[in-house]
């Protein structure tokens, strides 16, 4: 870096946003629905100062940060196995750590799994050992961390390509258009974080096999609400939430999951469902195996607890949350709101006719006491700003009247069919 560099670097650090952020951190200063400090909480009522509002920004999807039997299962854990491992996972895992990945590998139907944190430490220090010296695809939606990834993976010597999932030929030439002998790995979200809708799975998990590309999905979002289809299914989500992969009936052949706990199943924990020889390589390559502190001893409690409640009362929890997002949708669909969501699924973005309107539609909802996820640039594309419902089980009929006569006051600045 020359000296000016250097000084001019320095000069935009305090306080002053790149233009990039700008939008953000005005909305930050104008709005109550970023950054809020919670004060309590009293269900999905949330308290911000003196205000109580109902939260739908939460992707606690399954209700499971509210369930007694899991919010009981850390204080035994924590007896027998105090606080935190805090050894990093290759020099020591307390027995929760097997029970896991065993468990989970069931659950999805993998050939074996390997969790760490969060899904942000498995993109940034996977993705580039899989790429290695080869061709990463990220597309074009991709959540952030999953481009993170890539960039890290660029860094590190990959070649690096952009691709849209409504464009698969482009996909397919840049595949074939790549060097063979060397990794190609395709990179994409399961259900998109913002429209809620799944990829289609199948054709691009076709166009890979056939090109010999390595197809790695993260499915943050559908992993523990969409599961594997059966004819004694309770909900159109499926069984067992089980994740993208089985609910579209895919397989694991050429393809990497990539999934969390911190959203369905309440806990800081994240897993990669992958071939076992796999497994063995990241335990030296992948970065956080080796060199990252682990999840607290509360967290891997509250995903065997979790497991254990999904087994017995997921696919009915499931179910109520299909009913309460329908009654979501079905007034978004029934006021002719623009919304993308095809999929039901509990992911809810409702884009503004005017970006400009997101402050008073802030606003209205501030003063309706509805919390939602503001979506402005450089979250979504610039002429897609709007904000974002997330439905959860433990959401009541009542919270869902409240969400709907919001909506319905704010028709008139909202995009419409
Ligand atoms: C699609 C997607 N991937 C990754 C993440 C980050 O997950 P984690 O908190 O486990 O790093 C999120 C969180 O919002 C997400 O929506």
């Amino acid at each position: 870096m020359t000296r000016d560099a250097a000084q001019h670097a320095h000069a935009s650090i305090p306080g002053q946003p790149a233009p990039r952020w700008a939008e953000l951190a005005r909305l930050k200063n104008a709005t109550r629905l970023y950054d809020a400090v919670i004060e309590e909480i009293d269900g999905r009522r949330i308290r911000i100062g003196d205000r109580w509002l109902t939260d739908f920004a939460s992707c606690n999807y399954l209700g499971f940060d509210l369930d007694p039997e899991i919010m009981a299962a850390p204080e035994e854990a924590i007896r027998r196995w105090g606080t935190h491992p805090s050894w990093s996972r290759l020099l020591g895992n307390p027995r929760l750590y097997p029970e896991i990945e065993e468990r989970l590998t069931e659950l999805i139907g993998a050939d074996d799994t390997l969790v760490l944190p969060t899904i942000t430490h498995i993109h940034l220090s996977v993705i580039p050992v899989l790429a290695d010296h080869g061709t990463v695809f990220c597309e074009a939606q991709a959540h952030r961390t999953i481009f993170d990834g890539c960039s890290v993976a660029k860094g590190q010597g990959a070649t690096l390509h952009r691709w849209r999932m409504d464009d698969l030929d482009h996909l397919r030439e840049m595949l074939r258009a790549a060097p063979a002998d060397r990794p190609r790995l395709v990179c994409m979200d399961g259900v998109n974080s913002m429209s809620g809708n799944p990829p289609h799975l199948n054709e691009i998990a076709e166009v890979c096999r056939a090109e010999g590309a390595l197809l790695y999905v993260d499915d943050a979002h559908g992993f523990g609400v969409i599961g594997e289809r059966r004819p004694d299914e309770t909900s159109a989500y499926g069984m067992r939430g089980n994740s993208v992969v089985r609910h579209l009936g895919e397989t694991y052949d050429g393809l990497i999951l990539v999934g969390g706990f911190s959203k369905a199943y309440s806990s800081l924990l994240a897993f990669i469902a992958l071939p076992a020889d796999l497994k063995e390589l990241l335990k030296f390559a992948a970065a956080p195996y080796l060199y990252s502190g682990p999840s607290p001893t509360a967290s891997l409690a509250t995903v065997l607890a979790g497991f254990a409640v999904n087994e017995r009362r997921g696919d009915d929890i499931r179910a109520d949350l299909h009913r309460k997002t329908m009654r979501v949708l079905d007034h978004v669909r029934g006021l002719r709101i623009d919304c993308p969501n095809k999929s039901d699924f509990p992911v809810i973005e409702i884009p503004l006719q005017r970006s400009a309107e997101l402050d008073e539609v802030a606003e209205v909802l501030w003063k309706r006491g509805i919390y939602v996820t503001l979506a402005a640039y450089p979250l979504v594309p610039r002429d897609q700003a709007g904000f974002r419902v997330q439905v959860t089980a433990a959401n009541t009929d009542g919270e869902i009247d409240e969400l709907n006569a919001a909506l319905t006051e704010l028709v008139p600045v909202l995009r419409t069919t």
